[in-house]
């Protein structure tokens, strides 16, 4: 079996706690080995507690989302709709879909036990009744070592009948993906996983948390995040809630790819670093005799940096900051004080290697490719955006395509059924913003040298 490969360089800023054991060499992904490390003691220690002890420890170690939106898991479990008496339903959101994004796989390949255990202790903290992993079509090895992760834990009675003893029963199922990037979106993938075309639902009435799979309550969480619900109960909410900086708890695992010399996955303290550190330190910087173009600091759908920008603003105690890119902390609220996201925690580095109206028609081939097709402006605007990019990028550049690209991004944003009209108009809107003369001198570059008639490709 192709499992993915271990990296034992671990460079000295990393702070390990979910990849602690991944990229040990003599560290393998059977019950054994999970067992010999500790392994399913933290799930004793949950079941021991009360379910409200162990949200508790949730609510106070402030784990947020790590799939994207970097919402509070322990909030999201309050929301749960107990009133129905429907079952509840939990599901792990290993969609990892996100371009630029390789983290979950790295668990999932490497310790799935953790995960499978993560998924216990949330089980066991919200009731439910049925769990599943839907894992990325693409990602096969992932599902059978999940499987069999599973198959063993059902052996020693920590998944199914009886859990450890305590009287709760819950199964876990692995559900393969159907191959889109919109079935990441959760309730695209209630439907697919439900056995529907992946089309997301409306919100409201359809927070999953009330209305989720097959209409009943439903958690559901990334892969990273449910990990981190095992470490917060092990190691108690408080005491978790002081790794990281406020409001930004625990580690993160950041994906770096791009234009750097060490690409890969680091595992950081939240907000104890910058994009800086990332980009220079730890991922060993540029390319010799390169400069940077921009940063892409949370995934493809995040908007845009451009070397040189500045950000200003205030910080909640009052004070004041004036970042570069590289002074960005590391964590949920710093990109976003910049304006643009952590999103999925994909930084993609762009040098002066490359035109960056290439790097957007790139961006908008895929989230045209991706669109559902339920929503007039984000069908008919990411195929549009798509056209024009693809038409610069191929030497038909007009001046007065900025202006039309911005339009239309405009009108797809806040105008649709699911994030995915944002996703694939960010993207558009700051580059351009960000990048305008770039884009015009590439038109004016291109009608002096008398490329072609303009058409619409
Ligand atoms: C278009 C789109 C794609 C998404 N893809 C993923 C994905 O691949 N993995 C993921 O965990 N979250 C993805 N999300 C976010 C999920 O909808 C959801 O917020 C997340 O799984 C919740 O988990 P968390 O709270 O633990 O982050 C996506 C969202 C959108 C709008
Ligand atoms: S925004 Fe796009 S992906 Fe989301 S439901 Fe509408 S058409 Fe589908």
């Amino acid at each position: 079996m192709i499992v993915a490969p271990k990296r034992t360089e671990i460079h000295p800023k990393e702070r390990r706690m979910i990849l602690k054991h991944a990229d040990d060499p003599n560290y393998d992904t059977s019950i054994d080995c999970y067992m010999r490390h500790g392994g399913y003691e933290v799930l004793k220690k949950a079941l021991a507690m009360k379910p409200e002890e162990v949200q508790d420890h949730v609510m106070k170690a402030g784990i947020r989302g790590r799939g994207g939106a970097g919402f509070p898991a322990g909030m999201k479990w309050k929301f749960l709709d107990r009133k129905s008496g429907k079952p509840i339903y939990l599901i792990c959101n290993a969609d990892e879909s996100e371009p630029g994004t390789f983290k979950d796989r790295q668990i999932m390949h490497k310790d799935p036990h953790q995960l499978v255990e993560g998924m216990m202790i949330a089980a066991w903290a919200t009731n439910t009744a049925k769990a599943f992993i839907y894992i990325r079509e693409e990602m096969p090895h992932g599902a059978l070592i999940l499987e069999q992760a599973i198959e063993e834990a059902r052996a020693k009675g920590f998944v199914g009948d009886n859990i450890g003893g305590s009287g709760y029963s819950c199964d876990l199922i692995v559900h393969r993906g159907a191959a889109a990037y919109i079935c990441g979106e959760e309730t695209g993938l209630i439907e697919s996983l439900e056995g529907k075309r992946a089309y997301p639902r409306i919100k409201p009435p359809y927070f999953p948390a009330a209305l989720g799979l097959y209409m009943c309550p439903t958690i559901v969480n990334n892969v990273e995040t449910l990990c981190h619900v095992k470490h917060a109960v092990d190691m108690g909410g408080d005491e978790y809630a002081k790794l990281g900086t406020p409001n930004n708890s625990g580690t993160r695992i950041w994906s770096l790819s791009g234009h750097v010399q060490r690409p890969g996955y680091y595992e950081l303290e939240n907000g104890k670093h910058t994009y800086g550190e990332l980009i220079y330190d730890i991922g060993g910087g540029l390319k010799p005799g390169r400069s940077l173009l921009a940063v892409i600091p949370g995934g493809s759908s995040s908007k845009v940096w451009r070397a040189g920008d500045r950000f200003k603003g205030k910080n909640r105690d009052g004070s004041e900051y004036d970042w570069g890119i590289e002074d960005v902390p590391l964590n949920f609220d710093g990109p976003a004080a910049a304006g643009s996201m952590s999103g999925s925690g994909a930084v993609i580095v762009v040098d002066d290697s490359v035109d960056i109206v290439d790097v957007l028609a790139n961006i908008n081939a895929f989230y045209a490719h991706e669109s559902c097709g339920q929503c007039t402006p984000c069908r008919e605007g990411s195929l549009w955006m798509k056209k024009i990019t693809s038409r610069m990028a191929a030497g038909q550049a007009r001046v007065e395509d900025v202006d039309l690209l911005a339009s239309i991004g405009d009108q797809i944003a806040g105008r649709t059924i699911c994030a995915h009209g944002e996703a694939c108009a960010w993207p558009t809107q700051s580059f351009v913003a960000k990048f305008r003369d770039k884009f015009i001198e590439r038109a004016q570059r291109q009608a002096a040298s008398g490329t072609g008639e303009t058409r619409l490709i």
